[in-house]
């Protein structure tokens, strides 16, 4: 099977003839040392869950040399079946051999097969420390409370190769709202869901994420190593080290991108599975003020993205002349979550900087 565009919202194939495990994922063009040539390549990295096995199968990365036809790459971060797998499983054995036993207890309670949730991996390189960096988020019950989503934490885990395998640091809540400002759930602090990624030309690095029970959406700024946030949640400075996106507004799936000086994001509304209406802000400063741009899709008439939940944009011109920003949406199957599908959307920049969404039936179907 050779494709020369994307089948939007169909059956959609890697190199091997399975279905693309790469939902609420994310792509970008990257250059990493190829230990199989044994040099440095360039290729377009798809990473996002496999849903084969329902909520549990992992973290599945793909690459491709024309965005069109992937190779799957295998599962990059493993969720672990049984606590004695750290023990008897090479995999997990290699990879947390200096952990005591308590602390695998507690990443057994995050990354296990059978509770915990991981959802909506992104990918950056770090360049300080030569180092691959997931985030994701993470989620499942805790010692406090049964429920499925309780932990409501951000994920993160670290690699020296793009393809993994990725050894788990930790699950955090993050930033707090502020004392002087309405926190739209107090009873519970620093949740952090539907995230995403976004680094700078200056190599800062943010994690946009919906907190206070999705009520709002917060930027807050990660470290020099991309591991944790720029500063302790207690000494996190409002504006500076964080902000809080539209409170109350209910916002999630959020995907930022930046181009000419200005930067994007793209939310959906919070209705689980079921698609609704995108909304998107821009702003020239991330931790200033966002205008509120309303819906970008033209044409969508039940207002539900085009039957897709925003994942992220990304920069597909590949350094060519012509500009191609891409919306990559996931159109979810909830009856079979395996069988969600994808959307690549060309994204249109008016004059006024605003962007325009419309449907095509067949993604990246002429060009670069
Ligand atoms: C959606 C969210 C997905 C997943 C789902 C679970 O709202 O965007 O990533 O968490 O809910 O119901």
């Amino acid at each position: 099977m050779f494709y020369e565009d994307i089948p939007n919202g169909k059956n959609y194939f890697d190199e091997d003839g399975h279905l693309i495990q790469a939902h609420g994922g994310q792509i970008q063009w990257m250059s990493y040392f190829d230990i199989n040539s044994k040099s440095v390549v360039s290729k377009w990295i798809w990473v996002g869950e496999d849903k084969t096995s329902g909520a549990h199968g992992g973290i599945r990365a793909y690459s491709s040399e024309d965005l069109r036809n992937w190779k799957s790459e295998g599962i990059i971060m493993r969720n672990i079946d049984k606590r004695e797998d750290f023990d008897n499983d090479i995999y997990f054995k290699k990879l947390y051999f200096d952990k005591s036993s308590e602390e695998l207890d507690h990443i057994y309670e995050c990354i296990n097969s059978t509770t915990a949730i991981i959802e909506r991996p992104k990918l950056i390189y770090n360049k300080k420390n030569e180092q691959y960096v997931l985030w994701f988020h993470a989620d499942g019950p805790t010692r406090e409370s049964k429920s499925s989503y309780a932990a409501a934490s951000a994920g993160v885990a670290v690699s020296k190769s793009p393809f993994g395998p990725y050894k788990f640091v930790d699950r955090y809540r993050l930033n707090i709202c502020p004392d002087d400002q309405k926190d739209y759930y107090p009873q519970s602090k620093g949740m952090a869901r539907d995230m995403n990624l976004f680094v700078d030309d200056d190599d800062s690095a943010y994690i946009i994420y919906s907190s206070e029970e999705n009520l709002t959406l917060y930027i807050s700024k990660l470290n020099d190593d991309y591991t944790y946030l720029s500063e302790t949640v207690d000494k996190a400075v409002y504006g500076r080290d964080y902000i809080r996106l539209f409170p109350g507004a209910q916002r999630e799936a959020p995907a930022m991108f930046k181009r000419n000086g200005k930067y994007y994001l793209i939310t959906s509304g919070c209705t689980g599975w079921a698609p609704n209406q995108a909304r998107y802000y821009i702003t020239d400063n991330i931790m200033g003020n966002w205008k509120n741009m309303g819906d970008p899709c033209i044409g969508d008439t039940s207002h539900t993205t085009f039957d897709s939940q925003s994942t992220c944009v990304f920069n597909a011109s590949n350094n060519k002349r012509i500009e191609r920003y891409i919306y990559l949406g996931d159109r979810w199957n909830s009856n079979k979550l395996s069988e969600s599908s994808y959307l690549f959307l060309d994204i249109e920049f008016m004059e006024d900087d605003s962007l325009k969404i419309f449907y095509q039936e067949r993604g990246l179907v002429d060009g670069n």
